[in-house]
């Protein structure tokens, strides 16, 4: 029978290593979202994982982030559901969880590079073209925001660094 559970990050393991290679292939290393967790401090990381019979399935991370050196944000991703357990609302779900878990930083809103008409089921918007500026390039439809803290989609603008 199956059970899942969900157990919050503390540790970068190599199950989470092998999904990751799985489903986003060494091509991930390129992409900015991929810097910029890379600048990140892996002390102490931030999200949430599914088991399925201790057979990890699911995650999602968090990235603290500050903008222009006084937002803090965080940037959510990578998110992965293994294909058996797809369409079942459990990417919704990590995606709500992790957004609790920026809550209870104290965080301004979360940050992400995706499909927004997969992520504006979650409360997820585009923000405006420049506002935000990665250390590499990102297509600006897909740099979306969930707003914590009221008008953060119009308050935070700048460089994002992270913290
Ligand atoms: C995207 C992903 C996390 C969704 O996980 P999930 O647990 O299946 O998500 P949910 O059950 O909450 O939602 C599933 C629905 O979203 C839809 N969906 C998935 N990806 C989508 C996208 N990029 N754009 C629009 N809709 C999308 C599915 O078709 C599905 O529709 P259905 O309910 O009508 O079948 C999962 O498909 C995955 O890990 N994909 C590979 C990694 C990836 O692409 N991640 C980044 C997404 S931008």
């Amino acid at each position: 029978m199956t059970k899942l559970t969900k157990t919050p990050i503390d540790a970068i393991t190599s199950e989470m290593k092998e999904l990751f290679d799985k489903h986003l292939g060494p091509g991930r290393f390129a992409r900015t979202a991929y810097r910029v967790r890379e600048q990140a401090s892996f002390e102490k990381p931030l999200g949430m994982n599914v088991f399925d019979n201790n057979k990890l399935v699911g995650t999602v991370s968090l990235t603290e982030l500050l903008i222009d050196a006084e937002h803090l944000v965080y940037l959510l991703g990578p998110l992965l559901i293994d294909e058996c357990h797809r369409s079942k609302g459990l990417g919704l779900e990590l995606i709500n969880d992790a957004i609790e878990l920026a809550k209870t930083k104290d965080a301004a809103a979360v940050l992400l590079v995706g499909d927004i008409a997969y992520y504006e089921k979650a409360g997820f918007k585009q923000i405006k073209n420049g506002q935000i500026k990665l250390p590499g390039p990102v297509d600006p439809a897909r740099l979306l925001m969930f707003e914590i803290s009221e008008n953060a989609i119009n308050k935070i603008t700048g460089v994002a660094k992270a913290n």
